[in-house]
């Protein structure tokens, strides 16, 4: 292990549980984003992928990858995106950097729709808007030194004319992602997997962005330098007042960082709120069932002191197979799954409703307790 990764950090070797997490912190310490003005407004988006055959490529269906989301993100806002592989949440990330084109729907940037920009206004978008990848090693170029890839994005985009000032730019980015000035002159083979992941951010930090698409990105690592680029996230996230979109299979995981939580299954968000209601009240069956498979933790306050006991929570095993996304079920997307399924459910498709602060797309929301 690398100097630079064995720094002495309390959260490290702690696996990521769910409710002794930093981010309790981090959502009381910060606003939540609830006051706070709305950056990106996603209305009504949808992904459908054309699924070509033969020679002709004709169409022979669609992979129905994002359906009608709605989504706010406010600005200073962590929004933590979980679901299974396949579900749509790169899909989802890759439409609001308009990396791909929606079948429908609008992504509004402080209400400008990104769609249908001019190009002009567009690119200087680009540099407000940013994505960080799940494999630093394939999102860096392996001929290119750190010095070079963290320069590139600053030449493209004309951000300075003199060299000087292209250097300490550059060592103030590596500085601001816990790197040295001698990791300029490696080449990615040369670092870490976690010094990889940190100058494919200080490289995505360079334009001065406002708002960051985290795409799975510590699931390439080890969990102990999962913890420190978490860590780093929610300590640039404050210093730099930054906006993130956070996606990961892993619950745990967004919940360590997140101020609010979407839960999205098949192309669907199925329940979105802050973070501490969705984690301590679940009221979607698929919630539970996540929640139920995760780590959890519970806080004790016992006569000698604090101690930490691990809780007995009851697991729920989902059965069967994620439906095929290009021939989705009737009614609820997740009936052909869920444990308390009833026969409204093959027939109405459920929509987002409040319950108590937490949007809930269920029939029988809070029936399923874990
Ligand atoms: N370019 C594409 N052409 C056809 N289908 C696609 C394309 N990109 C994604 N899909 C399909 O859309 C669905 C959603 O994919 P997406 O990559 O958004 O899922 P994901 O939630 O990010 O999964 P993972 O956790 O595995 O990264 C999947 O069924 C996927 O196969
Ligand atoms: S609507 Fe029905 S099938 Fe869907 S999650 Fe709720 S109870 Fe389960
Ligand atoms: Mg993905």
């Amino acid at each position: 292990m690398n100097t630079e990764e064995s720094k002495s950090n309390a959260s490290v070797n702690s696996q990521f549980s769910i409710l002794n997490s930093p981010a309790h912190e981090v959502s009381e310490a910060r606003p939540t984003g609830r006051q706070s003005s709305i950056l990106i407004q996603i209305k009504n988006l949808t992904k459908h992928f054309p699924i070509q055959r033969g020679f002709w490529s004709r169409t022979i269906g669609h992979v129905k990858a994002l359906n009608g989301i709605n989504l706010n993100i406010h600005q200073n806002e962590i929004i933590g995106i979980v679901g299974e592989s396949g579900c749509g949440k790169s899909t989802l990330g890759k439409l609001i950097l308009k990396l791909i084109e929606p079948t429908s729907g609008e992504v509004l940037y402080l209400n400008k729709n990104i769609f249908t920009i001019p190009e002009k206004e567009l690119r200087a978008l680009r540099k407000k808007l940013q994505m960080v990848f799940q494999n630093p090693y394939s999102s860096l170029n392996p001929r290119m030194k750190v010095f070079e890839i963290i320069k590139e994005p600053l030449i493209v985009h004309k951000i300075f004319n003199e060299k000087e000032q292209i250097n300490n730019r550059i060592y103030e980015l590596l500085k601001l992602v816990g790197l040295e000035k001698e990791h300029s002159t490696k080449y990615p083979h040369e670092l870490s997997g976690g010094q990889r992941q940190r100058v494919a951010i200080a490289r995505t930090l360079s334009l001065n962005p406002e708002f960051l698409v985290l795409d799975e990105p510590v699931s390439a690592l080890d969990v102990s330098v999962q913890a420190q680029i978490l860590n780093l996230l929610l300590d640039l996230h404050k210093n730099l007042n930054l906006t993130y979109l956070f996606i990961s299979h892993n619950l745990s995981v967004v919940s360590y960082i997140a101020t609010q939580i979407a839960v999205m299954y098949l192309g669907h968000i199925v329940e979105i709120g802050p973070k501490e209601k969705i984690i301590n009240n679940p009221k979607h069956p698929y919630t539970v069932a996540l929640l139920s498979a995760a780590p959890r933790i519970e806080q004790r306050q016992e006569a000698r002191g604090k101690r930490q006991e691990q809780a007995q929570h009851k697991r729920i095993i989902l059965t069967g197979e994620i439906p095929d996304p290009s021939n989705p079920p009737s009614g609820c997307v997740f009936r052909t799954r869920c444990p308390i399924v009833k026969e409204k459910c093959s027939i109405e498709e459920p929509i987002l409703t409040e319950y108590n602060g937490q949007l809930v797309a269920c029939h029988y929301a809070g029936e399923l307790v874990g």
